[in-house]
């Protein structure tokens, strides 16, 4: 037993449990390792402050699929692209607290490692960063029993981008490429929505091109980074900090380390943890037990709630405009709620609702008040991102702007949505379930750490604050669905009354021409006054919420 004891890498472990990181089949890999690249992309363009401008290029070829990500960013200097692309839990975001769709440092070299493992590929790199004269071009893999980077060629080579970066991989495929909500176009075009700032063109692999274009030049504000909320510490983490810090006194410690502590809090959290604890006393000696005060201290005295500015919101306008760029529908409602935190954690809930799906009759009323049927064109079949009206209605969940497509029945945005109570607002719900209607509903949470439910990054954790929030984002909208729902029932209602006179009308015509005997014209004339009589009434005229 002794003699079979071993460590165990990071890589050979998520090697073996790649269905962890997203990569459990051939479908759903090729839907992660673009959406990999794609996040890394946006992350590093916003992050250097340029307007992303990403291709994405999906080919089939002798069941192998190829994909290629290229970004406009700021590149990655030559000694670092080894590591990244060949490295688990190597990267820039983890130890930072700013949003970010990045956080853990393992995305990008999982999708190598998987492309490894199904075709034996190594992922290929070309890198410049602006003002270098050549582009660092690179073939890396990684030693999964070390979890070492193995670069198998390097050089510089000549590049038409000024900056920017660009990976491919090859990994096995699996029957016909994918269309519907689990695929390439699916993920894209809800990166669309919620990035308007953001150009995207995608070749599949028919080699047709599609253009995601952006609605807007102007970049998300950048994300402040925050220092931990005491609130949010736990007593490990803590005594870790105790132990880890520069600072040379207590006082100093918890003003220096965390965010939201001043002078006077923590004077006052020093105080409740009593002695032997002092503002003096030396972080590194201070014991366990005293830690163990400290923290129940912190959790007592009232701090300051941590700053917001570390997250951006898309903002209702923004969501709107996406929402109407890439969702043609009937009527659109957006909400943002104000940041709220869950352990410490700042957070934002947004929630967007489309409703009305083109191709079903809709009544218009025209300016001198008569109502018209209208059929809508049909968007093609692909493009339909909102249910049918005796489907459950399609939920576009995104955390950080990053769309999430699988495990959506273990989501707090699902369970909100459930939980909601849709038939006060005149829908349809089954219960226990997503209610029916034509709908698609968008909920963004943004926070400086998802708390995803594992590391492929497919489903937020119902924390109760988390829940909570995204169900008053979601009654918010649901109050405007309603008010627009009365009225379009108003509407049929009325379009059905008056159909049912209209008819009589010529009759009446006949009939008054009969006893009063009018003249042709003047029977016109008085079905005429009839008519406009029945359409002047205003109860029809929307006042959109
Ligand atoms: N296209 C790119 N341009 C510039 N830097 C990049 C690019 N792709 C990756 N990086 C850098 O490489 C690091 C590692 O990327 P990786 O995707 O493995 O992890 P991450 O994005 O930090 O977290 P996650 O695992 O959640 O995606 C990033 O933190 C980023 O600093
Ligand atoms: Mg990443």
């Amino acid at each position: 037993m002794a003699g079979r004891q071993r460590e165990i890498s990071v890589s050979e472990f998520f090697l073996k449990n790649r269905h962890l990181l997203g990569f459990d089949t051939p479908a759903k890999a090729l839907v992660t390792a673009v959406k990999e690249a794609v996040d890394n992309a946006l992350d590093a363009c916003e992050e250097a402050g340029l307007l992303p401008e990403i291709t994405v290029q999906v080919r089939d070829r002798f069941g192998k699929s190829r994909v290629v990500v290229e970004d406009n960013g700021p590149g990655i200097v030559e000694s670092q692209i080894a590591r990244i692309f060949g490295k688990l839990l190597y990267g820039s975001k983890f130890h930072k607290l700013s949003q970010s769709r990045g956080q853990q440092g393992m995305g990008i070299s999982a999708a190598g490692m998987y492309g490894q493992l199904t075709v034996g590929k190594p992922l290929h790199i070309i890198s410049r960063i602006e003002g270098d004269e050549l582009a660092s071009e690179l073939y890396v893999s990684i030693d999964t029993a070390n979890n070492r980077p193995d670069i198998h060629k390097k050089k510089r080579v000549e590049w038409d981008r000024p900056h920017g970066t660009r990976v491919e991989m090859e990994m096995e495929m699996e029957g016909h490429h994918q269309t519907g909500p689990h695929s390439v176009e699916v993920y894209l075009k809800q990166t669309a929505i919620a990035n308007p700032h953001v150009s995207i063109v995608y070749t599949d692999p028919q080699g047709r091109e599609t253009l995601f274009a952006r609605s807007t030049d102007r970049l998300p504000p950048r994300p402040r980074e925050i220092k931990p909320h005491p609130r949010g510490v736990e007593l490990g983490r803590l005594i870790q900090m105790l132990s880890g810090t520069k600072s040379r006194s207590l006082l100093g410690f918890l003003v220096d380390e965390f965010s939201c502590v001043g002078k006077k809090t923590a004077l006052q959290i020093v105080k409740r943890a009593g002695k032997p604890l002092s503002d003096r006393s030396y972080p590194t000696h201070i014991a366990h037990a005293q830690a163990t005060a400290l923290h129940h201290a912190i959790q007592r005295t009232p701090i300051q709630a941590p700053r917001t500015d570390c997250i951006v919101p898309i903002g209702e306008a923004r969501l709107l405009e996406g929402l109407r760029k890439e969702l043609p529908a009937d009527f659109y409602t957006a909400t943002s709620r104000p940041a709220a935190t869950y352990r410490g954690n700042p957070f934002q809930v947004e929630v967007g609702i489309a409703f009305g799906r083109p191709g079903e009759t809709k009544i218009e009323v025209d300016a001198s008040g008569h109502m018209h049927k209208k059929n809508a064109p049909d968007a093609g079949a692909v493009e339909q991102l909102i249910a049918r009206k005796d489907e459950p209605i399609h939920l576009l969940r995104f955390a950080n702007r990053v769309p999430l497509l699988y495990q959506q029945s273990s989501c707090a945005i699902t369970k909100a949505v459930i939980q909601t109570n849709w038939r006060s607002y005149g829908l349809h719900q089954p219960k226990g379930a997503l209610p029916i209607a034509p709908m698609a509903i968008l909920v963004h949470v943004a926070s400086v750490w998802v708390p995803y439910t594992s590391e492929s990054k497919e489903a937020i954790e119902p924390y109760p604050e988390i829940l909570k929030e995204i169900k008053l984002g979601l009654r918010q909208c649901a109050r405007q669905l309603a008010h627009y729902l009365r009225h379009e029932l108003h509407l049929h209602q009325e379009y059905d009354k008056r159909a049912y006179i209209e008819k009589y009308l010529p009759h009446i015509g006949v009939a008054l021409q009969d006893i009063l005997t009018l003249t042709d014209e003047e029977r016109d004339a008085a079905v005429r006054k009839l008519d406009n009589i029945l359409h002047a009434s205003r109860t029809t005229q929307r006042q959109d919420p």
